[in-house]
């Protein structure tokens, strides 16, 4: 068979679905991964490889290969910083009381919308390399922090331009309803209305964004204002994920397993009822350990009712300037493992397979098995748990986009 590269000498986490319970991450020791057209060609044993006709050998080692990391909830496209009200919270003051001031996500609109898309642009690349850095090959970007048709799109169109910057996947999502910006705060349902009437038929018109996202919270929408948000999205052809039960249950997971979500995120106060919604509707719980350690969250997800009820798990930075002002995907797993108690291979099936899930991408990306795009992690680890156990370190290797080094 002929193909255009072959690394070879590896060692492989293919994150296929397991065949034995002993073997979750799909490992490979003598494995060789075999690239034609971008897209992987062959994954498995060098033993069991068909005849294999390469352009390009790559030897690697002994080295570890992973498919390319996936940080499936991000705010990465944002201007100016919340450093000053990071102060005010160690001074005992709580992110919703400084959202019911005016602060929080509020502050941040004012200063996206302040900032040129070129200005955005610099400072969505700074954050961005700093997660390629850590392997990741696909990112998703929302919106939200501009709350205008004009903004929200220039946030959209900043993130898909990200694509054209780095070698990366991009998917983008609408998050218009993250806050009453305000110019509406005296009439949510108006605002709603032009979330709806307005803004969803243009974001889905202009190819904007792949899906739409809502805040469901006191300090955001009610699940009635959601629902109307779920109803446009699904009428315009976009599939929708919820920020779900992160400070308070409003039952949000089951509003987003009624409309089908890809996923259902932060979960903290969730209850036994939402996630059997989210399990019946395939929904994923996408946990986000650095919103919930720099917070300071007491009350955590419900991780073995999570497991119970069979629900895939995924796990993101949440990179934003208000609640996880964190680029590291490597440190969330690490979090995830620490402060969730989830186990090694849940947290490196949560940043592949199940990422890959939430964005509706899984038969694109997020595992090592032909057919899928050749985005791969080379590390230089003695074992794929190193990459959840280690803080700080920079064990990639080498990033391959497509099936190129990137
Ligand atoms: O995922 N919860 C809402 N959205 C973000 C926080 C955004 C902000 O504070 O700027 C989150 O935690
Ligand atoms: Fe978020």
């Amino acid at each position: 068979m002929r193909c255009e590269r072959i690394w070879r000498d590896a060692r492989l986490a293919t994150m296929a679905p397991a065949s034995t319970p002993d073997d979750p991450l799909g490992i490979v020791e003598d494995g060789i991964v075999a690239m034609a057209d971008g897209r992987i060609l062959y994954a498995g044993s060098a033993a069991d490889a068909p005849r294999l006709d390469a352009g390009e050998t790559i030897p690697c080692h002994g080295r570890w290969i992973t498919p390319g990391l996936i940080d499936c909830h991000t705010h990465l496209v944002y201007a100016g910083s919340r450093a000053s009200e990071f102060e005010q919270r160690l001074a005992g003051a709580s992110y919703e009381e400084i959202a019911r001031a005016g602060g929080g996500i509020a502050s941040t609109v004012t200063a996206t919308r302040a900032a040129s898309a070129e200005a955005l642009l610099s400072a969505s690349l700074a954050r961005l390399d700093a997660m390629l850095a850590d392997g990741v090959t696909t990112v998703e970007v929302k919106s939200g922090y501009g709350l205008t048709l004009e903004t929200e799109a220039r946030m959209l169109r900043v993130a898909r331009s990200l694509e054209q910057e780095r070698a990366v996947r991009v998917s983008t999502t609408f998050l218009g309803a993250h806050a009453v910006p305000p110019e509406w705060r005296d009439d949510p349902d108006r605002y709603v209305d032009e979330v709806v009437e307005r803004m969803i038929p243009v974001v889905a018109e202009e190819r904007l964004a792949d899906a739409v996202d809502a805040f469901c919270e006191g300090i955001g929408f009610s699940p009635a204002q959601v629902e109307r948000v779920f109803k446009a999205a699904r009428q315009a052809g976009l599939s929708v994920k919820l920020h779900a039960e992160q400070l308070s249950n409003l039952q949000g997971a089951q509003l987003a397993a009624r409309y089908r979500a890809l996923s259902a995120d932060h979960l903290e106060h969730a209850d036994t009822a939402s996630l059997d919604a989210m399990a019946e509707a395939g929904t994923v719980a996408v946990l986000l350990p650095g919103a919930f350690y720099f917070t300071r969250e007491t009350k955590r997800p419900p991780i073995q009712a999570i497991r119970d009820t069979g629900i895939a798990m995924a796990v993101a930075t949440d990179c934003n300037p208000g609640t996880s002002p964190m680029v590291s995907l490597l440190l969330a797993m690490n979090m995830a493992a620490t402060l969730f108690q989830l186990t090694v291979p849940e947290c490196l099936i949560g940043v592949t397979r199940n990422a890959a899930r939430a964005l509706g991408l899984q038969d694109q990306i997020g595992t090592l098995e032909p057919g899928k795009a050749c985005d791969l992690a080379i590390w230089d680890v003695e074992h794929p748990a190193e990459l959840v156990y280690a803080i700080g370190g920079r064990p990639l290797h080498a990033r391959i986009f497509g099936g190129f080094h990137a």
